[in-house]
């Protein structure tokens, strides 16, 4: 199946408009019903384009028949510009069945292999790719934090700006994911000092100024979800995400034109279900904390295309 038979556009495209409009495009990791339904929604009530990530892990949870059913069932139109990504491909094979069955875009993501294996990999997946105008992303440097279920990385390392340039030239890519000081998962600060790499980011675009760049591991980690999870019967202690002051910035006036979020929607929807038994406590139809959850994923999706992505509008 072709992404354009569901409906879907093409990333780059979006990519592109982004960058030259100064917005960014939110991809959304998304796992079910709930969350991919209130992600389009949310995309819907803007008019906004919006980018459903789905990992390899939440493909696996998913079943492709089942991600590829829900996608078609959602009746999207190519004028509402959402695109379908592959997040975290781990391997070439993974990238290349996904765009089989009809992802509009995939992201390699061998940031960290050696530098010669990435680029003969990211060259591969590109060729295979773009004989069928699908988007690749790909990754230079390297992100702390969890990534998937089965990658915890210790370590992160930015990304060197002497080196994109001949990676992209080499490989073909049409995205780079960029390591400025963002992490997955709930504990991405020390303190609140901790600021990303600005600097970094602007030799990288000064190397390579028509490619977009690409923000992984941008959750805000809000404090209200947190509040809600911990009042409920939760515990999550120490979290911090990325300023959200910086992330507009990221958004609205840097080369970032793609940017990841996940952790929010999960603590959000974690947040809502937690609320939503404990204040109802003789409720047991899961329709009814499914939708609370559903309904606070929405509104947060809204909130950042509105106020911080400022891609409000802008199909
Ligand atoms: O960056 C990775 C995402 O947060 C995906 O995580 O594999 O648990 O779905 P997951
Ligand atoms: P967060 O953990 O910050 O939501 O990161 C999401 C991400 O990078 C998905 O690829
Ligand atoms: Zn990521």
């Amino acid at each position: 199946m072709k992404y354009t038979d569901l409906g879907l556009i093409s990333t780059s495209e979006t990519m592109k408009s982004a960058l030259r409009n100064k917005f960014a495009v939110p991809a959304f990791n998304v796992y079910n019903m709930e969350t991919l339904t209130a992600v389009i929604s949310a995309a819907r009530l803007t008019h906004s384009p919006v980018i459903l990530a789905i990992s390899e892990s939440a493909l696996k949870y998913m079943g492709q028949n089942m991600l590829i059913g829900l996608i078609s069932g959602a009746k999207i139109s190519p004028s509402e510009r959402i695109a379908l990504h592959l997040d975290h491909g781990s391997s070439v094979r993974s990238c290349m069945q996904a765009i089989d069955i009809g992802f509009s875009s995939v992201m390699l993501d061998f940031s960290k292999r050696s530098l010669d294996e990435n680029i003969a990999a990211t060259n591969e997946i590109a060729l295979y790719a773009h004989a069928r105008d699908v988007t690749v992303e790909s990754e230079l440097g390297e992100l702390s934090g969890i990534e998937d279920e089965n990658t915890h990385n210790e370590n992160s390392c930015y990304t060197d700006p002497k080196i994109v340039a001949d990676f992209v030239r080499k490989t073909h890519t049409d995205s780079l994911a960029v390591a400025i000081g963002t992490s997955h998962g709930a504990y991405k600060r020390k303190s609140a000092d901790d600021k990303l790499r600005f600097d970094i980011l602007t030799e990288i675009q000064e190397q390579i100024p028509y490619t977009p760049l690409v923000l992984h591991g941008a959750s805000s980690i809000p404090q209200d979800f947190v509040d809600d999870i911990n009042k409920f019967g939760g515990n999550i202690q120490d979290s911090m995400g990325i300023d959200l002051e910086q992330l507009n910035f990221a958004a609205t006036q840097t080369n970032i034109c793609k940017i990841n979020i996940d952790s929010d929607l999960r603590l959000g929807t974690t947040a809502a279900i937690r609320k939503y038994l404990a204040t109802n406590p003789a409720i047991f139809n899961p329709r009814e904390y499914l939708s609370a959850a559903r309904d606070t994923v929405q509104d947060y999706c809204i909130f950042l295309i509105r106020e911080i992505f400022k891609s409000y509008n802008k199909i």
